[in-house]
């Protein structure tokens, strides 16, 4: 096979897949490759796949079995992301349509990857170097108004439900003038949002300076309006980190702070290292320093051995927090975790039911929590088009989606008074005197 001209990459799951996914775009296109068009065959694709959940490397080889052209050919294909991780060697065997197999901390060796899968020779890389990735990635060039940078990956948390410890490592962080530096390239590229990405951001530490610390210096940036960060984890949520939400302007008001359930022995039995107590201390914590903050989490329902009355107590904790918008899934054994063997895992049914009431009651408080911002008066950045001409949608402090009519462009901010509030996204007027970015 010659040496592939265009390319796709295909991302699933959380932010850190799209940010990797966005990284490996720029590293081909360095090598001289160009993305293929929509609906235009690609010599080479990349399935940068989540392993998160329920089927997922089922869902990632019918993905690859796709990719067969009906003339018999097919692409270079790269198996790429948390299913790579976890399958390495494995995906090999299981489908011979796959050319390269690659973990997320080997994505810096990809061109040669492909380079010896044009010559015949494919190749598994799920090697875990600490770092070496982001030094070896090219230079930041032009970025939209919102931008995706990843500050730490890893997790030493080990929940008994999940699979991230294993396929992204142990936590890292990345050194403060690295980020720095991209932080610099991705303002100078276009970029007037930054969300600081981790699997633990919060645990994020670099030369004797936390992640508070590190918002505060990229505050100064002039180009850089907001600044937001996700996700979180409850036990490092520090004093300085919550006072900076009382300090720093640009530090956006909203916080992803998962607590996957509200009762106790639950949370002990996840090993998820705080409690319902301690968390909701934080959350107050928090809120007195930015009252208006909006607070988003992630719920799992049917953990083994949760009880009907264990259950309810995670709908007494969304009462208790009024969430401003919420993930909510049901329990899926994960191979090689923990409690994928415990005992009395919950029936389906039962899960179907706790996720049905879990949602309904979500719904309410994101519902009021939007409606609660009618009337107001703020400041919005576009970031796309809405679907009617003359329509562009923002995204308001709390991360809400505003749709607006106006001729400004992408990137733009603007001043709307919000007028009205569906289930997903509000609505908004503009006001008469206007400050494009
Ligand atoms: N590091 C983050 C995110 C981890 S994955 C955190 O600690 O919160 C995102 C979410 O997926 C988790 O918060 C959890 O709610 C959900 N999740 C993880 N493993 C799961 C599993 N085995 N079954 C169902 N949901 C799961
Ligand atoms: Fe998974 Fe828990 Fe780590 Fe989050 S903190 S990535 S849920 S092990
Ligand atoms: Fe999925 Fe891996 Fe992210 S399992 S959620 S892509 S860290």
């Amino acid at each position: 096979m010659t040496s592939p001209q265009t390319f796709r990459v295909k991302s699933f799951g959380c932010q850190m897949n799209v940010y990797d996914g966005e990284r490996m775009a720029e590293l081909l296109g360095a090598q001289g490759m160009r993305a293929a068009g929509d609906g235009e065959d690609a010599d080479l694709v990349v399935l940068n796949t989540c392993h998160i959940r329920e089927k997922a490397a089922e869902k990632a080889y019918s993905d690859v079995g796709r990719l067969a052209r009906e003339d018999g050919s097919k692409p270079l294909i790269a198996l790429a992301g948390c299913v790579a991780q976890a399958e390495g060697e494995e995906a090999r065997t299981r489908s011979k349509m796959i050319d390269m197999v690659v973990g997320p901390q080997a994505y810096h060796r990809l061109p040669q990857m492909v380079a010896d899968a044009a010559a015949g020779r494919a190749s598994v890389d799920t090697d875990m170097p600490a770092i070496s990735k982001f030094d070896a990635l090219p230079a930041r060039r032009r970025s939209g108004p919102s931008a995706f940078l990843s500050v730490q990956e890893g997790c030493d948390k080990f929940c008994t439900y999940c699979v991230v410890p294993y396929t992204r490592g142990a936590e890292i962080s990345r050194p403060f003038a690295d980020i720095v530096r991209e932080a610099e390239q991705l303002a100078a590229g276009g970029a007037r949002e930054i969300t600081l990405l981790g699997q633990n951001v919060n645990a994020w530490e670099s030369d004797g300076r936390d992640l508070a610390g590190l918002i505060r210096h990229l505050a100064s940036f002039a180009e850089l309006e907001r600044i937001r960060y996700t996700t979180s984890h409850p036990v490092n949520m520090g004093e300085g980190l919550i006072a900076a939400h009382a300090e720093v302007p640009k530090l956006m008001p909203y916080l992803h702070l998962p607590v996957q359930s509200g009762s106790d022995p639950v949370l002990r039995a996840m090993n998820r290292s705080h409690t319902v107590a301690s968390y909701l201390r934080t959350i107050a914590q928090v809120r007195a320093a930015r009252p208006d903050i909006a607070i988003s989490g992630d719920f799992i329902v049917g953990f083994p051995g949760e009880t009907d009355a264990e259950f309810e107590r995670t709908l007494d904790i969304v009462d208790a927090v009024r969430y401003a918008a919420a993930f909510s899934f049901k329990y899926s054994p994960r191979p090689g975790t923990p409690a994928a063997t415990m005992e009395d895992q919950v029936p389906q049914a039962v899960m179907d039911q706790r996720l049905a009431r879990l949602q309904a009651r979500l719904a309410e408080h994101s519902t009021a929590f939007n409606r609660a911002t009618v009337g107001r008066t703020t400041r919005i950045l576009l970031d796309r088009r809405g679907r009617k001409p003359g329509q562009m949608i923002g995204k308001s402090p709390w991360l809400q989606s505003v749709v607006v009519e106006t001729a400004a462009p992408v990137g733009s901010m603007l001043d709307v008074t919000i007028t009205g509030a569906g289930p997903n996204s509000l609505f908004g007027a503009r006001l008469p005197e206007v400050r494009a970015a």
